[in-house]
């Protein structure tokens, strides 16, 4: 009985001594880091638009996002469309004619097929706040960039830009797709003369290893996704074999920003990256407590879903 005792009360120190050493400082987010923190739009602003979408990019604009993150997929005619999966998706996108569309690969549809879907009149159930934008099509990355100059020229505003590579979520894609697709899109980057301001990241690290080989200025940032066995670890305190073992990673591909899940950030995390010469930008954050939190951890930059609520959080104060 005894025994069972000291094991209880030792399970409990532990659980409160990963609690406490998980917290950051418990400050407010100080109205210097408006300047210096890098604010992400994420998919433009999934939370209040259509996601991935024009719409959801002028919303990000209109919040003051310093930066616009968003994905990519290669079709089958080889162009670089704005998308999250490597499949089309029936929640988000439906026929122009409101029919519904089937899950098909993206690399069996041209840019063409993929730009008769209306992907703005279905509300995405996880995001109540999302305001449907009927008729909304899908943009090829030419287009997003061919829009933001005609809008930089007229707003004398300047952005900059998250580009993600998505591949089969089942680690199928091989070499020479991550190759093409990542080449693709440096070639797009290049012809818009946006390399200083474009950032490739990616969950697939080879990614960052073309992108470095193809054109050594572009900024890169290694994505990172704990299982969720690593994410139990972490919540009771033995997380940091898995911390290492990202930072690790991420200078072994000479990422410039490491960008992990949100919840699993701490300030040793943070200084670790920094004293390996990586800026960290957490994902996906959209609640005002957490955005506090990771401030006063000393984070690079934010993307959130909600640029509404990550603007008014951090704004100075008057
Ligand atoms: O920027 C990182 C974040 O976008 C990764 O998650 O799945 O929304 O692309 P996901
Ligand atoms: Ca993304």
């Amino acid at each position: 009985m005894y025994q069972f005792k000291k094991i209880i009360i030792s399970l409990i120190a532990v659980c409160l001594i990963a609690m406490f050493s998980n917290n950051c400082a418990s400050v407010e987010a100080p109205n210097r880091l408006r300047k210096v923190l890098d604010l992400q739009g994420h998919r433009g602003a999934r939370g209040l638009k259509p996601e991935n979408t024009w719409p959801a990019f002028e919303e990000a604009i209109k919040y003051k996002m310093v930066t616009l993150e968003l994905d990519t997929v290669l079709t089958k005619d080889k162009r670089v469309v704005i998308h999250h999966d490597s499949e089309t998706n029936p929640v988000i996108c439906q026929n122009a004619d409101g029919t519904e569309i089937k899950k098909t690969s993206l690399y069996d549809l041209t840019l063409a097929e993929l730009q008769t879907y209306d992907c703005g009149s279905k509300q995405n159930p996880n995001f109540p706040k999302q305001i449907p934008v009927p008729g909304t099509k899908l943009l090829s990355l030419e287009e997003f960039f061919e829009k933001i100059l005609v809008l930089e020229k007229k707003s004398k505003e300047s952005f900059e830009f998250n580009i993600e590579t998505k591949f089969p979520d089942d680690g199928s894609a091989p070499d020479s797709l991550v190759k093409e697709h990542t080449e693709k899109l440096i070639q797009i980057i290049e012809k818009y003369k946006v390399t200083d301001r474009s950032t490739i990241q990616s969950f697939d690290l080879r990614t960052l290893t073309f992108s470095k080989l193809k054109n050594p200025k572009l900024k890169t940032s290694a994505l990172f996704v704990p299982t969720y066995f690593q994410g139990f670890l972490m919540t009771i305190g033995f997380g940091n074999g898995y911390r290492d073992t990202i930072v690790s990673a991420a200078k072994e591909k000479q990422a410039d920003i490491i960008s992990p899940y949100f919840l699993y950030v701490t300030p040793k995390f943070v200084k670790n990256s920094h004293d390996k010469g990586l800026l960290v930008i957490p994902w996906t954050v959209n609640n005002e407590k957490e955005m506090r939190r990771l401030v006063s951890c000393g984070v690079d930059g934010i993307i959130s879903d909600y640029p509404d609520l990550l603007d008014s959080v951090t704004r100075p104060k008057p």
